[in-house]
């Protein structure tokens, strides 16, 4: 391992400074690719936790990358959750997994595609699991961000947005299904009526919060379901194909919210299973698991009740 490592380093001097480490001075262009393979191969050598591929990032360039990482967790528009003495008094599982919890609650991975959207993705995804287990499964509906991103003009469409500002919207207006109204991947205008001309019916969220903290994360998700996280994202992270990411090399790119659906823990190190909007080809079949405290995933975390 350790001289694989340093081969892998004598052979980046002779090549030449295509990847950057952390800490580099940000000299990279928006035409320069997210992930060359010397990157790839240097987090596939360095570190075991996680492993890297090529194979849904390709040629990715850097100026792609950044319109997948759009989002902002500041500010903040809701209280932080006060548990009082209910966080010290429960002990969450060492894991858990909203997938096995409510089976039929959990929705299908989403793909935002090349558009700033995750702000609203990580918001209709986690308020439509959250219809579904607080009604029991009879509202059993997916919830459309094309809309919220039409129709939301505090946000910044496919040029990124807010995640609170999403579950404000969705609070005061509410939010229709995603088959009234269907991803796009680019703005239009706000619609009145469903693509197909039949009425509007929304869904609301009521009593929206903030978490932050592993243990006041753990106690939304066991009360009531997936929460939308806002999180840092660098270059390696586009790489991820399996395992607990840590951030291992590469620049900063961009803020993303994701929907965090569960945690584990493996050999000591606390993780979270989180729901990417990327399509089922990157990661574990659209999924990823990070390590706590990694990347600011568990500092910004917001949900709200869902209106049944
Ligand atoms: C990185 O490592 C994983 C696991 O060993 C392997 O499946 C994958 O092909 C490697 N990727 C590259 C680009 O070397
Ligand atoms: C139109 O779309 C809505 C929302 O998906 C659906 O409930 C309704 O059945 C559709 N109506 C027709 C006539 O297809
Ligand atoms: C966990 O630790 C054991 C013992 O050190 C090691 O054999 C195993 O490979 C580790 N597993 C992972 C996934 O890191």
């Amino acid at each position: 391992m350790k001289y694989l490592v340093i081969a892998s380093l004598i052979a980046l001097a002779i090549s030449g400074p295509t990847v950057t480490f952390k800490n580099a001075s940000p000299a990279l262009k928006d035409s320069d690719l997210v992930a060359p393979q010397e990157m790839i191969d240097l987090i596939n050598q360095s570190q075991d936790s996680w492993t890297a591929s090529a194979d849904w990032v390709g040629q990715m360039t850097i100026g792609d990358a950044k319109s997948y990482a759009s989002a902002s967790g500041e500010p903040r528009s809701f209280p932080e959750k006060d548990w009082g003495a209910l966080l010290d008094s429960v002990t969450p599982p060492s894991s858990f997994d909203s997938r096995q919890q409510w089976p039929n609650c959990i929705h299908p991975i989403l793909n935002q595609e090349q558009c700033g959207s995750c702000w609203a993705f990580g918001a209709t995804e986690a308020l439509s699991d959250r219809l579904c287990i607080a009604s029991k499964g009879s509202i059993n509906v997916v919830l459309s961000p094309q809309y919220l991103l039409e129709c939301d003009k505090e946000n910044f469409a496919c040029n990124g947005g807010i995640a609170d500002l999403a579950w404000l919207w969705m609070k005061d207006h509410g939010v229709p299904t995603y088959s009234c109204v269907p991803y796009l991947g680019q703005d239009s205008t706000c619609p009145t009526a469903c693509s197909n001309g039949s009425q509007l019916q929304v869904y609301k969220a009521s009593s929206v919060n903030t978490y932050s903290g592993p243990s006041s994360m753990q106690a939304a998700i066991l009360a009531g379901g997936p929460i939308e996280v806002t999180f840092q994202v660098y270059q390696d992270f586009m790489t991820y194909s399996g395992g607990i990411y840590k951030h291992t090399t590469g620049n900063f790119l961009g803020n993303h919210c994701v929907k965090v659906v569960g945690w584990g823990t493996q050999n000591g190190t606390n993780y979270w299973v989180v729901a990417n909007s990327w399509g089922t080809s990157w990661g574990i079949q659209g999924f990823f698991n990070i390590a706590f405290g990694q990347c600011g995933i568990d500092s910004q975390a917001v949900a709200g009740t869902p209106l049944v």
